[in-house]
């Protein structure tokens, strides 16, 4: 007779329900694959009495109680599927404690409680798998954990936030305004009611603080990660962007410097011939640089029901094998290791900078503006100085857009605070990537 292998699921929402329809729909092919028969023996959610679900399930399963369900005796494996902070860690921990293996797609959980989660593991001697949390469908937690174990990653970056790279897009496609773009995408569903957490970067530094864990063997305190929101740019620099031969993209990028670590989350221009300027909408791209393999690459879908539950599924099918093989899959190796590495002051970064400066158009200025620019170590590449700025009339504020070398990110924001005084609004400054 074929052994059952017990899941709890909290949360029955986009993920949670995917997950319960890839079981049933992928079930023979996932029965050969653990050698056992994955039952769902309960699930919890906020609301018991919700009149419409994503997938009808036996009513008899539904709780509203997260700690009786991660505590039943028949469970072998809990899938946090709830999202947020307190609510999960609280029940995540409790099933650590009662012995169940985990699996959670929640980013915001490991960026901000992950070491100790990782270390009650440890101590219990349970498994914790989150392939989901970072790019959802894309594997690659298990690139990094495992296809790259034999290598060391030198740097990695990507776009891993699909709702600020589908505004993108659409804002550099249409010549739109970000209001507009977040306004529609919100009543198309691709962004939250409450879309902070994507546009102002902060979604993003929960998933790279995950993959610097992973590829520089660092903890990291996300909240610190230096971050960018896209909420700040304007279809004007979009024209730009494109008359330079670049696209603007929702970056996250990671960096070991010897052991001292870079992280740093913004809207980056990025060359228009490089794979990840057509990573369109929705989609999510991660790029790695190691040591051994040199570049590879990654790309699909960053969310989405299905996806997103394919990667769940399959942190289930992993743990079953371990749980067959009497095995702890990597935690010990992996949390053993993990030491808090310096970070990279951000004003020691190195780039290359785009600046808009928005000047009153008289004489002089260009010369002043270059002036501090060289005072300061920023050496030019290109300025171009526009018409007037729209709306503004004859006489009114021009753009000059400069280019810059290879600058220290202090040294260019020092020189932009000595031109504060010159300008009429703030200076845009985006980071550009990409070959000198
Ligand atoms: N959606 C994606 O594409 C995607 C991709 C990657 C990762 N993730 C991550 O996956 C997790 C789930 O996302 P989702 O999109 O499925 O969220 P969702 O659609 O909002 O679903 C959340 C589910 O959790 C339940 N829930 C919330 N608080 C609860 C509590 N205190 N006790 C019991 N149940 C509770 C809700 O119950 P009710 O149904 O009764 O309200 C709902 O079923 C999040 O961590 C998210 O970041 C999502």
């Amino acid at each position: 007779m074929t052994k059952e292998l017990g899941i709890a699921l909290l949360g029955l929402g986009n993920v949670g329900a995917g997950v319960v329809k890839l079981l049933e729909d992928n079930a023979a092919a996932i029965t050969a694959r653990l050698g056992a028969r994955p039952v769902v023996r309960a699930i919890a959610v906020a609301t018991a009495g919700k009149k419409k679900r994503l997938v009808e399930v036996d009513p008899a399963l539904l709780s509203t109680d997260l700690a009786s369900t991660v505590a039943r005796a028949d469970v072998d494996i809990v899938c946090e599927l709830i999202g947020g902070e307190q609510e999960a860690r609280v029940a995540v921990l409790q099933a650590i404690a009662a012995g169940k293996h985990v699996v959670t797609a929640n980013k915001a959980l490991l960026a901000t409680h992950g070491e100790e989660i990782f270390a009650a593991a440890e101590a219990r001697g349970v498994d914790v798998y989150y392939e989901a949390a970072v790019c959802g469908g894309i594997p690659v937690i298990r690139v990094l954990r495992e296809g790259l174990a034999s290598d060391r990653v030198e740097w990695f970056y990507g776009i891993v936030n699909g709702t600020s790279n589908y505004i993108l897009s659409e804002m550099a496609a249409h010549g739109r305004a970000f209001a507009d773009v977040l306004k529609e995408a919100q009543q198309l569903g691709y962004a939250e009611a409450d879309p902070t957490l994507d546009v102002s970067g902060g979604d993003a530094a929960h998933k790279l603080a995950i993959l610097a864990m992973l590829c520089f063997g660092t903890t990291v305190d996300a909240a610190a990660i230096p971050k960018d929101g896209i909420d700040a740019l304007d279809p004007i620099d979009f024209r730009y962007a494109a008359q330079f031969g670049f696209v603007i993209k929702p970056i996250v990028l990671g960096r070991d410097h010897g052991g001292r670590i870079e992280l740093r989350v913004h809207p980056a221009m990025i060359p228009d011939h490089w794979m990840l300027a057509d990573v369109p909408g929705a989609k999510n791209a991660l790029y790695v640089h190691s040591y051994a393999l040199g570049p590879s690459m990654y790309y699909g879908a960053g969310a989405g029901m299905m996806p997103t539950a394919m990667s769940v599924v399959s942190d289930v099918i992993e743990i079953a094998r371990n749980i067959a093989a009497n095995a702890g899959g990597d935690r010990v190796q992996r949390h053993r290791s993990l030491e808090r590495k310096p970070a990279l002051p951000v004003a020691d970064v190195r780039s290359r900078y785009y600046l808009r400066f928005s000047v009153e158009d008289r004489p002089g200025v260009l010369g002043r503006l270059t002036t501090v620019l060289g005072e300061h170590q920023v050496s030019i590449r290109q300025v171009v100085q526009d018409v007037p700025d729209a709306g503004a009339g004859e006489s009114g504020p021009v753009s000059v857009v400069v280019l810059t070398h290879e600058a220290r990110e202090g040294d260019v924001r020092a020189a932009i605070d000595v031109i504060a005084k010159s300008v009429v609004a703030p200076t845009r400054v985006i980071r550009v990537m990409g070959p000198p």
